[in-house]
């Protein structure tokens, strides 16, 4: 071999090219100086031709095993470096949603909620297990038996016109309701269990009834019961006054008065001071001043014989509040139909 670098050298300077090569097109480059046609190592072999055969032979193993070396390293760093560029790509690719901002996500994404009635019921379910009740619920179709004749209104009592009803076509007529109040579940929850109970049971009514500012045909009540020994018309109130407080804060005036179930004796009405004019009068309260929120009393013998509980032994006291009507007045709504509607801009205030 004429005087020029060794292999050694040459392999030296090429290994030390490609492991200095950042990228795989900068690798490929480099190859094509270190390993082509015009690198040193080319040149080095062409330059085989001018020796003695048996140093030919020596120099072409060492020229051989010497590139053999330096593409095994070409081909070990080109697949590092393939691999090092994929992963960049991915992270520069990859849609980083740390860095859209809550009000970035809200401006594009309309997140839905709780309905107000919803939200109400909760709240009230809230209310009324912190006071010790269970939360129960029943049945919306319901025998002529439940919602009416196991409550002391049997068939042709005049107090039948209180809930205007629809009736289900189910072959016998008049025989199965959809309930006008959540009353019938006190007769569920006492033929299930026997006494002591204290529960609350929220659920959906329904009335033949034209919607109004107050009046919905489809609306909600909390029916609550309390059956234990010794309970009396003073429990009833003074649960009936700290839900109210509880629920509306200590501004709000509420009062009882007396009303008529057939169900419950003595009967009394709930009503608080309509938030829509502070008790002035207005359409909302028809000019009272005062809105009723529900009705309640000390539950009838009569209950209490129907499901077989001795009324020697238990007494008890049930109420049912509107949840519409709470919504409403906690609200300071002043047409209970906009509950009933779909508009977002309304719903979306809560
Ligand atoms: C009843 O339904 C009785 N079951 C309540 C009761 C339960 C009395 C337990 C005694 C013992 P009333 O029809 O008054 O009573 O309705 C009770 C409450 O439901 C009303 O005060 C009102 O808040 C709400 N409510 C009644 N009808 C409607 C309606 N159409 N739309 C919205 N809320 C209503």
């Amino acid at each position: 071999m004429t005087a020029g670098p060794s292999v050694a050298q040459i392999e030296r300077d090429a290994a030390a090219a490609i492991a200095a090569a950042t990228s795989t097109a900068a690798l490929a480059a480099v190859q094509a100086e270190v390993l082509g046609r015009r690198s040193a190592l080319a040149r080095a072999h062409r330059a085989l031709a001018d020796l003695d055969p048996e140093a030919r032979r020596a120099a072409g193993k060492a020229l051989h095993e010497a590139r053999e070396r330096l593409d095994a390293l070409a081909e070990r760093r080109r697949s590092e470096l393939a691999a090092r560029e994929r992963a960049a790509a991915l992270e520069r690719d990859r849609l980083d949603l740390t860095e859209v901002t809550e009000d970035e996500v809200r401006s594009v994404v309309r997140r839905g909620r709780l309905h107000l009635v919803d939200q109400t019921r909760r709240e009230l379910e809230d209310v009324f297990v912190a006071m010790g009740f269970v939360v129960a619920e029943g049945p919306e179709a319901e025998t002529d038996w439940y919602n009416f004749e196991a409550l002391n209104i049997p068939p042709a009592h005049p107090a039948r016109s209180m809930w205007d009803t629809f009736y289900l076509d189910l072959g016998q007529p008049e025989t199965v309701v959809l309930r006008t109040h959540t009353s019938p579940v006190q007769v569920h929850l006492l033929e299930e269990q026997r006494p002591p109970v204290h529960a609350v049971i929220p659920g959906r009514c329904y009335r033949r009834e034209t919607a109004d500012a107050r009046h919905l045909p489809v609306f909600h009540q909390m029916e609550g019961l309390v059956v234990d020994r010794g309970i009396s018309f003073a429990d009833l109130a003074g649960t009936i006054e700290t839900f109210t407080t509880a629920f509306f804060g200590p501004d709000i005036h509420s009062r009882l008065r007396p009303g008529y179930f057939p169900f419950t004796e003595p009967s009394a009405e709930v009503e608080v001071t309509c938030t829509i004019c502070r008790g002035s009068g207005c359409r909302t309260c028809s000019g009272t001043g005062w809105v009723e929120l529900a009705g309640c009393g000390m539950v009838d013998p009569a209950v209490f014989d129907a499901v077989g509980v001795d009324p020697q032994e238990w007494t008890g006291f049930a109420f049912g509040f509107g949840i519409d009507r709470c919504a409403q007045m906690r609200h300071e709504i002043a047409d209970m139909r906009v509950l009933a509607g779909n508009d977002v801009r309304f719903l979306r205030q809560f």
